[in-house]
């Protein structure tokens, strides 16, 4: 039997527990007595009707419902619901939210007077501060523009902006952590690792994913969260990954399920029958020139680095000279039906190239003093070995990736890349195609 008077005294000593807890921790609570999916103010219907006795609540309902956590779903809790939506309609977003539907994906920094937004497919923040009376939204944007809108609030963890009659964006709770818009890893990727090869198309604050031989495309969008690259999909589900950066081109992701997966740079242009990767000039077993393609020489970066690298080299007391530079289409020809003839097919193809196949072709790889196992170990084969990434260039053929090059040790054939590029794959100590996820194999 409870007097009007201990009703009210019980109620407000609710209230006071509620205040507490709230301040502790307002993300814990959820009401939702119409099932909805939605904490608001058409649950009052639906718990009033229960407590008039018109109506049952859903078990999932009342364990929701009862709000005070005193196992009974009653008028106490609808005296809490009624504050919460209350303290709810007043209520600011704060921190960092995740919106979709209504341009893309957009990841919105809440922070007061110095709030930011960014979509994903532009990547480019704009920052506006924000004033709000009751449930209305009255933004001012850096840009210089305006914007207004209606919130609603789903839950503590979800709302959604009415933008002035032009269409309604869901916001999800993501973190008290700010947006970090820097993104530097736009571009295509190869992928290795449990998951088999994968492609990855990034651009911007988005990007989609497909495995190798599928155009089945998952499309997602992405920031980082201070080291750890978050991917949020179309369905709203988010992954935190590990993501460790091991040079320009490559980076690892942790997946949520630990799995590894290596990421490549990988762009691959096909123009007048040739092959660049990432803007390299490819000639393997895998990938040939045309017939037609002569430069006539070395190309006249190839000549100036490697007259760099004689100059220092010859500083050092090291000798060096070319002993094979460029080689047209039919030389090679020549030269390869040469050994087939002395060697049998298997073994010169592990040691010439076909023709079209050569990197000789290129006019952008030579052979250094000389092109056979009496090179091995000399002074210069040594430095060159030691210096030659310095001066752009690569031993195109290492020891041990026989397998992967599809061609003997040749410690003296060097391939010019350019000084970045020949650095990164030194450093690297992959050999090209490992560097690049590409093969080197006769079709
Ligand atoms: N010796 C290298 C593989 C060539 O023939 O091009
Ligand atoms: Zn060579």
């Amino acid at each position: 039997m409870f007097s009007p008077k201990k009703l009210i005294a019980l109620a407000a000593g609710a209230v006071i527990t509620l205040c507490a807890s709230l301040t502790a921790d307002a993300a814990s609570y959820r009401y939702d007595y119409n099932m909805d999916g939605v904490s608001d103010s058409a649950d009052l219907q639906a718990l009033g009707d229960y407590l008039l006795g018109r109506g049952t609540l859903e078990k999932d309902a009342y364990d929701s419902g009862d709000l005070n956590g005193d196992g009974k779903v009653n008028v106490y809790d609808l005296i809490l619901m009624r504050q919460y939506n209350e303290e709810f309609s007043q209520k600011a977003p704060k921190g960092m939210w995740i919106a979709s539907g209504y341009d893309g994906v957009r990841y919105f920094w809440w922070n007061g007077d110095k709030s930011l937004f960014c979509p994903a497919s532009t990547g480019v923040s704009t920052d506006f501060t924000f004033t709000q009376e009751g449930s209305s939204l009255s933004l001012s944007l850096s840009t210089g523009g305006t914007a207004a809108a209606s919130i609603k609030w789903l839950s503590d963890k979800s709302f959604q902006l009415n933008w002035s009659g032009t269409g309604t964006e869901t916001f999800t709770y993501y973190g008290s952590y700010k947006i970090n818009t820097t993104y530097d890893i736009s571009g295509k990727y190869a992928t290795s690792g449990k998951y088999g090869e994968r492609w990855f198309v990034i651009d911007k604050l988005s990007g989609d994913h497909r495995k190798a031989g599928s155009n089945d495309r998952s499309y997602f969008s992405y920031f980082f969260d201070s080291g750890d690259l978050v991917l949020v999909y179309r369905d709203g589900s988010i992954s935190k990954c590990g993501f460790t950066r091991i040079d320009r081109d490559h980076f690892t992701v942790t997946w949520p399920n630990k799995t590894t997966e290596k990421f490549t740079r990988r762009s691959v242009e096909v123009k007048d029958g040739i092959t660049y990767i990432n803007g390299i000039l490819i000639a393997n077993k895998t990938y040939a020139l045309p017939e037609s393609y002569a430069p006539g020489g070395l190309t006249s970066e190839t000549n100036a680095a490697y007259n760099e690298m004689k100059a220092a080299a010859t500083a050092d007391g090291i000798p060096m000279w070319i002993c094979s530079g460029y080689r047209s289409y039919s030389y090679q020809s020549q030269l390869y039906n040469n050994y087939v003839a002395r060697d049998g097919k298997e073994k010169a193809d592990t040691y010439s190239a076909r023709p079209g196949h050569s990197e000789h072709q290129t006019g952008l790889a030579m052979d250094i003093n000389y092109a056979d196992d009496s090179f091995l170990g000399t002074p210069t084969a040594d430095w060159l070995a030691k210096n030659c990434w310095k001066y752009g260039f690569i031993i195109r053929y290492p020891k041990g990736k026989e397998s992967i090059t599809g061609y003997k040790y040749e410690p003296w054939h060097v391939r010019y890349l350019g000084k970045e590029t020949a650095k990164l794959v030194y450093e690297s100590g992959l050999c090209l195609e490992e560097y690049l996820m590409i093969t080197s194999k006769y079709s």
